[in-house]
């Protein structure tokens, strides 16, 4: 069959429910600044959905560094790749300040996490090695792993018993092939809304032999005492082996760093296929990193009202039966088993008739059957945000799951 045939008949899992979801909450069309409020086809919508935790994106502070280095740069340079022609004592500049600021020997800039940690995967490791993820890591950790062509192993989310498992195995293993094994965890998950379950993974490294690597995404402006991530809230700086963040949450930019001994990161500069074969990050952007960096690492302030909604938004959703347990991070799902049909009742409900905005997770990105309205809460939303929603909640969900 002709390639083209084919892919029109088989759209993907998401793809074939385009004509249900595309403009409500497939590529919907936000507008206006970006806040605790967004504009959905003229209407003013609560918005849930962003994971500008700290208020960076929409802050003017943050639009003027932008503006300065836009002047001063424009966004074309530098040209090419790093190793080539696109290297700067600017991109120099910035992975030294992040390498201090998360606690690590060298940090490494990377164009996106997405084609970072692909590439990181893929460069760390040899056929005779294995590989073991948590069950939620990120599509990024996944399609890394697709790329390596040795052993690969699955443990069970967040569940140490089901890791030692893993871990047994792949040391029975590794004796064998001579090879060695990378465990991967997330700092905070996206889905779940769990912390990773760090401190006791890193003591499981006075049994088993493995490094570790780290996706703190979603922990990074957020945890450790200046925001400094996952790691440094734990003081886990010395177990952990790798310790990775993208820049497009907290820090509301792009790019994303890979951190720890200096050996390790001078082998990624060489190494690294993203970014060895990828134009570097412009100018403007590396500025504003770096002027990104000293607010987060001030904004305690931020952090507290990010928390205190937290707070209020998670204890109204466990009055009413809305969360589950394991969720302790900022990081908001609301589960349901639900057909797919009522999702989408209750999504144009919530934002047509009660102008509250989250995104809905639906199969593959979560098990069939099941889907997440996930709610992330940023130190922009208020009281009357939270009650607003609750309340709509309140009118919606029972209605559609009596
Ligand atoms: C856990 C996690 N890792 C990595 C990424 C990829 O980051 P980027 O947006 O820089 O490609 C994301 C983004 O959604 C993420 O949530």
């Amino acid at each position: 069959m002709d390639i083209f045939e084919r892919i029109q008949h088989h759209n993907g899992p998401i793809g074939k429910l385009q004509h249900l979801i595309e403009g409500d909450f497939a590529f919907p069309k936000l507008e206006g600044k970006i806040s605790n409020h967004i504009f959905f086809k003229n209407k003013e919508l609560i918005c849930w959905s962003y994971n500008n935790y700290l208020g960076l994106a929409g802050s003017k502070e943050v639009d003027k560094i932008d503006a300065f280095a836009q002047k001063k740069w424009g966004i074309t340079y530098p040209m090419g790749s790093r190793m080539m022609t696109g290297d700067t004592l600017l991109h120099d500049e910035f992975e030294q300040n992040i390498a201090d600021f998360v606690h690590m020997e060298k940090a490494l800039l990377l164009n996106f996490g997405y084609q970072g940690m692909v590439s990181i995967v893929d460069a760390l490791l040899s056929p005779k090695d294995i590989v073991i993820s948590d069950e939620q890591c990120h599509a990024c950790t996944i399609d890394g792993i697709r790329l390596h062509r040795g052993e690969k192993l699955i443990f069970k989310h967040n569940d140490i018993q089901s890791l030692k498992e893993q871990l047994q195995i792949a040391t029975k293993h590794t004796k064998k092939t001579k090879g060695g094994i990378l465990v991967i965890t997330e700092g905070v998950f996206s889905m779940s809304g769990a912390q990773g379950k760090l401190k006791e993974i890193c003591d499981l490294k006075e049994t088993y032999n493995f490094r570790l690597l780290v996706d703190d995404a979603h922990g990074f402006g957020v945890l450790g005492p200046k925001g400094n991530g996952t790691v440094c809230e734990h003081n886990l700086e010395d177990k952990v082996d790798l310790y990775f963040t993208t820049f497009t949450k907290s820090m509301a930019s792009f790019g994303a760093i890979i951190a720890g001994k200096k050996e390790v990161i001078n082998y990624f500069k060489y190494n690294l296929r993203s970014q060895m074969f990828s134009k570097s990050l412009p100018m403007p952007i590396v500025y504003g990193l770096n002027e990104r960096l000293k607010i987060i690492a001030k904004a305690t302030h931020q952090r507290e009202k990010l928390f205190s909604i937290t707070k209020l938004l998670q204890q109204g959703l466990q009055e009413r039966n809305l969360l589950s347990d394991h969720v302790d991070s900022h990081i908001t799902p609301i589960y349901f088993k639900i057909q797919m049909e009522d999702v989408f009742h209750l999504q144009r409900e919530l934002v047509h008739n009660f102008g509250v905005y989250c995104s809905v997770i639906i199969y593959p990105v979560v098990p069939k059957g099941t889907v997440i309205f996930r709610l992330t809460p940023t130190c922009l939303h208020t009281e009357a945000d939270v009650r607003h929603t609750l309340a709509s909640y309140d009118k919606v969900f029972q209605k559609h799951m009596a």
